[in-house]
């Protein structure tokens, strides 16, 4: 910690390949996903979370997850991270040489109900054979607790509950538990009582942000959990994502911003900002849209003037 009692160093995890583009509807080639993961990783950023090993029936963009990862050039060091749903996901995963594994469950029991039918803790058990899978294979595994700052069923999800989850992760074996407010509706003080709880279950050096700028909080988000200690954060180049099941979410909080913030208050994350600024253009050039983070597109147009 410095003086400030801020951290001195943060880990970038990029969610951007696979939590952003798995919301567009629009086919985008494994070239292009090709290029924009060789981008990020060619930036300095620390762990891509490039792909999932999800049935194509239900996110028909990650289809070209294996073509995608044998047609990218490996940065040494980079963790690339792949969602896997099940032991299929997992073989796949396992073929690709992927470096971690990411597992998924919801803090908002609601929210588990309708979305895949069971309950929180039925979700969870049955990842125990992929966690154990992973182990058997020396692969990282995460855990990520969505929903655990709000959801859209239920409203209200209470420290309590994320942390149960984050302690079922830990039961399981993960190395790095995420904290997702999936809808971004969360605010500074529910962030810090949410990861101050959570850090009772699982170590606070391995513990995620995962937040989405949905009502215009994640940077602040990021502020208060900078203040209790937190040194990872999940972002994605040029905000790309959103939520399929919460209409109206946004994007997750954008690279570029993390990282002009992280860099504005002196804590080093390894990464070239310069870089990630081309690297969103690139992607919003190709979706046909401007990119969603305020400090890529500033950026961006200081350079054109
Ligand atoms: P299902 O349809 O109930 O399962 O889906 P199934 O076992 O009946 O399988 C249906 C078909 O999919 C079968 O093919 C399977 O072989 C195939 P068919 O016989 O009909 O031709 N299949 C697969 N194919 C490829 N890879 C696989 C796989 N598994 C089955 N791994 C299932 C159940 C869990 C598979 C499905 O619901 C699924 O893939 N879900 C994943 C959806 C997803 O990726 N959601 C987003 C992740 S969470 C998130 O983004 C939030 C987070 O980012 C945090 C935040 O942002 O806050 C983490
Ligand atoms: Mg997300």
């Amino acid at each position: 910690m410095s003086a400030s009692l801020l951290p001195v160093a943060v880990k970038i995890v990029e969610v951007g390949p696979r939590d952003g583009l798995q919301n567009e509807k629009q086919t985008i080639s494994a070239d292009v996903k090709i290029d924009l993961v060789n981008r990020l990783s060619d930036a300095g950023i620390p762990n891509v979370e490039a792909v999932s090993f999800v049935s194509p029936k239900w996110v028909p963009q990650m289809a070209t997850s294996s073509e995608v990862m044998q047609g990218i050039q490996r940065r040494p060091g980079t963790i690339y991270s792949a969602l896997v749903p099940n032991m299929k996901g997992f073989d796949a995963a396992l073929a690709a040489k992927m470096d971690e594994v990411v597992i998924f469950g919801a803090a908002s029991e609601a929210f588990s109900q309708k979305n895949i039918n069971c309950s929180i803790a039925e979700s969870i058990e049955r990842f125990r054979d992929v966690a154990q899978a992973a182990k058997q294979h020396g692969m990282r595994l995460r855990g990520s607790v969505s929903c655990a700052l709000g959801c859209p069923y239920q409203g209200e999800v209470t420290p309590e509950a994320a942390a149960d989850v984050v302690r079922r992760m830990r039961d399981l074996g993960c190395d790095e538990i995420d904290i997702a407010d999936t809808i971004g509706v969360g605010t500074a003080g529910q962030v810090k009582r949410v990861f101050e709880r959570a850090a009772k279950e699982f170590p606070l050096e391995r513990l995620a942000g995962h937040f989405h700028d949905t009502y215009g909080q994640a940077l602040a988000n990021i502020y208060a959990a900078l203040e209790v200690g937190v040194v990872i954060y999940h972002s994605s180049v040029a905000g790309l994502g959103g939520c399929p099941y919460a209409r109206g979410a946004t994007g997750n909080v954008a690279t570029e911003d993390v990282l002009y913030l992280m860099h504005g208050l002196g804590i080093s994350t390894g990464i070239s900002l310069d870089a990630v600024v081309d690297a969103g253009q690139f992607i919003s050039e190709q979706l046909g849209r401007k990119s969603s983070s305020r400090a890529g597109s500033a950026i961006a147009a200081k350079r054109a003037a």
